[in-house]
């Protein structure tokens, strides 16, 4: 049956802990013999409905790491922007190409893609989920502080960002507190929330959120899509910038994670996006390697 990874849920816990650990043993030795060949003679495309710089670039970088040849079709270069439907393109692409990569709108049209593809796919961004940002971010904490089972982390922000909804599907995942700090109106999906039960906890207050925390995580205010709600949204959310007096109230040795693109003096300060607690940069890096873990797991 072919596999595809929508969600962070179409993986189990086990093969998740393997994925993020066989993304840390690819980081240090990135031209193993196992990996030269996997996508030798395949081809992986590349269905962009919005921009991107690190998803792009980590994907193309990590086929032809492993052989194999990509093409990307941004919104202007595929017939789907002209009105060919996704199922029809799913089924085209899908019989020539052997992974597809789409990033997209609403959450149904990755769905609609997986649904009539013969070949693997993967969510590079749907408005409710960033699963490969996950990946990368786990293997990220588990680099900075071994595992983060029992660990407690913050989200503060918009709550309804697709970032934050991954990270609600983490926590129930891999037992570790989530507590979203977000504005009324940015909410996560309450449904999302219950399925996670007492991992997940929602609050109003960005103090309360953070409050000993292990983690502090943020994404945009505005995210892709959603330009036209801009100056409702920095209004909404001016109170809960991650700044220098939120982290103090974390951890000492809590960390500071953001998928990027930031906004410093929006929804990070360049104090803390800059300082000592933020590994932005390595979740940038480990988009890499988390992604080409994922690749093999789909594609053996
Ligand atoms: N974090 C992330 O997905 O970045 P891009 O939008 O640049 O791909
Ligand atoms: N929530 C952001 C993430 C960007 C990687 C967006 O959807 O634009």
């Amino acid at each position: 049956m072919t596999r595809h990874f929508l969600t962070l849920k179409d993986l189990s816990r086990s093969e998740l802990v393997a994925l993020i650990q066989r993304a840390i043993a690819l980081k240090k030795d990135p031209t193993g013999p196992q990996t030269a060949e996997l996508m030798r003679l395949r081809t992986m495309v590349l269905i962009f409905e919005k921009t991107s710089t690190r998803t792009r670039t980590s994907f193309e970088v990590a086929c032809a790491h492993f052989g194999g040849s990509s093409i990307f079709l941004s919104p202007t270069d595929s017939q789907m922007s002209r009105g060919e439907s996704i199922s029809d393109t799913a089924r085209i692409v899908s019989s020539m190409a052997d992974l597809i990569v789409m990033r997209t709108s609403e959450h149904s049209r990755v769905c609609t893609m997986a649904e009539y593809s013969a070949v693997p796919v993967i969510n590079a961004l749907s408005e409710d989920f960033h699963p490969c940002q996950l990946l990368a971010d786990l293997q990220t904490f588990f680099e900075h502080r071994g595992n983060i089972q029992k660990a407690r982390a913050a989200f503060v922000g918009d709550g309804s960002s697709n970032v934050c909804q991954s990270w609600i599907n983490a926590a129930a995942m891999m037992d570790f507190e989530l507590r979203v700090g977000a504005p009324e109106g940015y909410h996560p999906k309450r449904a999302l929330v219950e399925t996670a039960g007492n991992r997940c906890k929602v609050t109003t207050s960005a103090q309360e959120a953070v409050s000993d925390v292990d983690l502090v995580i943020t994404d945009t205010w505005t995210g892709m899509g959603q330009e036209n709600e801009k100056t409702q949204r920095l209004d909404a959310l001016s109170d809960f910038q991650v700044n220098q007096q939120l982290m103090a109230l974390a951890s000492k040795e809590a960390l500071f994670m953001h998928c990027l693109p930031a906004y410093r003096g929006q929804e990070v300060s360049a104090e803390v996006l800059e300082g000592p607690q933020s590994v932005v940069w390595d979740e940038a890096e480990n988009r890499l390697h988390a992604q080409k873990a994922l690749m093999e797991l789909l594609m053996t």
